[in-house]
């Protein structure tokens, strides 16, 4: 089972080190309605997912499917266009896969956002939300099953997954773009369902600030891998106890959009610090 783990992610690392011609150390996953990102990139190759060895392609509207190597500010970047998330059916080591093949291109330091529900009743539609710690709600955890030793360990330390230093970035970078940045906590269900209010308000009081589908599982699998973590949240709905709004996918992407620029203009402005 290692065995063929190895030789998947090192066939996957093999195709991509042949063909990139730019190095970066920073990769981006895209969240949904951040697609926007893309535009700001000086593209250098752009491959379809279905034409690199052992990738799955997603499913979800608002989630395209490539991998883009290209400079942003300058700075080499790869940014994946396209998330695998639980609630689709892949299994946990599909939807770390690209976390597990970038130590061997290269990558050092890997950039997560996403949209999620708000709990914290001093949020509004559209926060940005630096993510400074997690809490893993999928009740399972990409890690089980054997470990290999030479990747990372069995038992990782999870006291600093998100970088306090890029944390810091962030809002030194916020203060002078003048974009108002919220902190908190990020709460990860598998979904598909948005939350009851009974969920939301749970959440909250296990200390929660918003709640997603997604980022969780991807930043274990990085730090397992000793990378270094950013993620962030753009707020598109609100689960605050007593005004629990009725969420849609189309409300989600809608805010997610929205929140779209700003969230770019931040991580345009982050990049050359990193
Ligand atoms: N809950 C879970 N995932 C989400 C939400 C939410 O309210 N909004 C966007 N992604």
């Amino acid at each position: 089972m290692l065995e063929e783990k190895r030789q998947r992610i090192a066939q996957t690392v093999e195709y991509l080190n042949n063909r990139k011609t730019i190095n970066p150390k920073i990769a981006i996953v895209l969240g949904s309605g951040l697609g926007g990102l893309t535009d700001k990139i000086d593209v250098v190759d752009e491959i379809p997912y279905k034409e690199i060895p052992n990738f799955p392609v997603s499913t979800v509207e608002g989630h395209k499917g490539t991998m883009i190597f290209g400079r942003l500010n300058g700075v080499e970047v790869l940014v994946f266009s396209g998330r695998f998330h639980y609630y689709e059916g892949y299994p946990m080591d599909v939807v770390t896969f690209p976390q597990q093949i970038l130590p061997g291109i290269g990558v050092k330091t890997v950039i997560l956002s996403n949209a999620a529900g708000g709990m914290n009743p001093t949020f509004q539609v559209g926060d940005i939300m630096l993510i400074r710690d997690h809490i893993n709600h999928f009740f399972t955890n990409p890690l089980i099953g054997p470990n290999d030793d030479e990747l990372g360990p069995r038992f990782p330390n999870m006291s600093e997954v998100y970088s306090h230093r890029l944390v810091k970035l962030a809002q030194q970078t916020g203060k002078k773009l003048n974009i108002h940045l919220q902190e908190g906590v990020y709460i990860g269900v598998s979904g598909p369902c948005f939350e009851t209010p009974a969920e939301y308000k749970m959440f909250y009081l296990f200390g929660a600030d918003a709640v997603g589908m997604s980022t969780v599982p991807e930043a274990i699998m990085a730090r397992h891998r000793g990378l270094e973590v950013f993620a962030l949240s753009v707020i598109t709905d609100l689960g605050i106890i007593g005004r629990v709004e009725k969420a849609s996918h189309e409300e989600v992407l809608e805010a997610a959009a929205a929140a779209g620029p700003q969230v770019v203009d931040l991580i345009y402005n982050m990049v050359p610090e990193i």
